[in-house]
């Protein structure tokens, strides 16, 4: 039973994931997040408002659709708390319709600290991370030393907690001086005193086992997997070392979600009209005239969890046909389209010169030149002109046809172009 879809971002993140998951999901029973934590910042707009989900699946929207959050995932008790009282002010029940597997490792406050410290002693070659405590949680939990949802539960597990706060406060003391760091405007102490509270809090929640998930699936339920992040931020395809610590391709649904790779049915691969990334590292189409300024100012390029700038260039199809074969992508979605209608004339990409032409992705980025060739544009509209046919044509047939399953034509739920079902 292919019960299970997957939707992923196929660039840098910020592909519009969340307002596309929100649409997708009344077809849906779960909606599953299955990596990354709250570094992840995905906009939901709809009757006038706009939402920003970081950790809670978006999917939690839609009545009648259970949102879980997979083993995966790593959480910061006090950021899923602070966003399921928001939601429960907007009269949205968390005990009914969100799951959380027992498995996700914990973001501990000094999680949070080491990653401070660590962005610090890299100085130049700072990766730009959302200081979410991302790395050093999956470091823990790759070396055996992680705390789980399911330890809350028991009762050495205050000691465990300040057993692993020592070792990561030796860990910070080691590489000099802790710095005087605040973690979303509280001093630490401050935030460990909320973060134990956020813990028995969570204890009222559904913490689950293997059997739930697994068994929605048995059921014959639909599950759409929600990615965070982007390919080209993935820790082992994306721009290494300028990448998150997970696994944000398809190949992370398996054991971010425990279900098995037969459960899997068709890949989304969400991706802009354009391009952008937000923190350091190459970006071989970045626009550094006023033509990047004017995407970045149109399209509202602004990091929904940091608020920092996204850095915008044109469409990269050498690295999106990298992103379609690492994750078997069997439907595009192109998002931003509307963006692209102030210009008169677009860019792409299908060339890289490194000494010589390539069209396949090299194992670093930073020497690269991409070569852009340039296509006219008119406005789109419900049917769409032949400029932006003829776009959609360029970017499916160098995807090794890809079919292109729908255009996304503003940040509304309902700005959808659809191609094909
Ligand atoms: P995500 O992390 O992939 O979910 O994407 P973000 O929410 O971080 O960033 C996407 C931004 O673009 C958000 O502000 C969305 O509201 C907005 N957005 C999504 N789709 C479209 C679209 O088709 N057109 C426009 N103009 N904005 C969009
Ligand atoms: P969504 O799900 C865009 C980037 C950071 C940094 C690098 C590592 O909204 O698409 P980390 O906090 O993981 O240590 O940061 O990854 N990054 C994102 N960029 N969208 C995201 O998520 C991102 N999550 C992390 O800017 O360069
Ligand atoms: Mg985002």
């Amino acid at each position: 039973m292919k019960n299970v879809d997957v939707l992923l971002g196929l660039q840098w993140g910020d592909e519009g994931k969340g307002k596309v998951v929100d649409y997708l999901a009344p077809k849906y029973d779960v909606v599953a997040r299955f990596q990354g934590g709250a570094n992840a910042g995905h906009t939901i707009e709809f009757g006038g408002h706009k939402f920003v989900l970081h950790i809670i699946p978006s999917g939690i929207f839609r009545e009648g659709t259970k949102n879980f959050i997979g083993n995966g995932v790593v959480i910061d008790p006090v950021i899923m708390m602070k966003e399921i009282e928001e939601l429960t002010n907007m009269g949205i029940d968390p005990k009914k319709n969100l799951f959380i597997s027992q498995r996700a490792n914990l973001i501990l406050p000094s999680h949070r600290l080491l990653d401070a410290v660590y962005e610090q002693s890299k100085g130049n070659a700072k990766i730009g991370s959302t200081l979410k405590g991302i790395g050093p949680t999956y470091t823990d939990k790759i070396a055996r030393n992680g705390l789980r949802i399911g330890d809350i539960l028991y009762p050495n597990f205050e000691k465990k907690y300040y057993g692993l706060k020592s070792v990561h406060m030796n860990t910070a003391l080691s590489l000099g001086p802790i710095p005087d760091c605040r973690i979303d405007g509280y001093s630490i102490s401050e935030y460990e005193t909320l973060w134990l509270q956020a813990i028995e809090n969570i204890k009222e929640l559904n913490i689950v086992d293997e059997y739930w998930l697994n068994g929605c699936i048995k059921k014959g339920e639909k599950v759409l997997a929600e990615g965070a992040q982007g390919t080209m931020l993935d820790v082992d395809f994306g721009t290494y070392p300028f990448v998150t610590s997970s696994n944000t391709i398809s190949g992370g649904v398996c054991t971010g979600l425990g279900i098995p790779p037969s459960a899997i049915g068709r890949v989304f691969g969400i991706t802009k009209a354009y391009c952008t990334r937000v923190g350091a590292g190459p970006f071989p189409t970045e626009l550094y005239d006023e033509t990047g300024q004017a995407l970045q100012k149109i399209g509202n390029e602004f990091g929904a969890t940091t608020g920092r700038p996204r850095r915008c260039g044109w469409i990269d199809l050498v690295q999106l046909r990298y992103a379609c074969m690492v994750n078997g992508v069997t439907d595009l979605i192109i998002t931003k389209a509307d963006v692209l209608d102030s210009f008169q004339e677009i860019g792409v990409c299908k060339t890289y010169c490194v000494g010589e032409f390539i069209e396949d992705m090299p194992l670093y980025l930073d020497d690269v030149e991409a070569i852009i060739e340039k296509l006219p544009w008119s406005p789109i509209k419900k049917d769409l002109p032949k400029t932006a046919i003829n776009f959609m044509n360029i970017i499916s047939n160098f995807c090794n046809n890809t079919p292109i399953m729908a255009i996304s034509t503003g940040a509304d739920r309902d700005d959808m172009v659809i191609l094909h079902e």
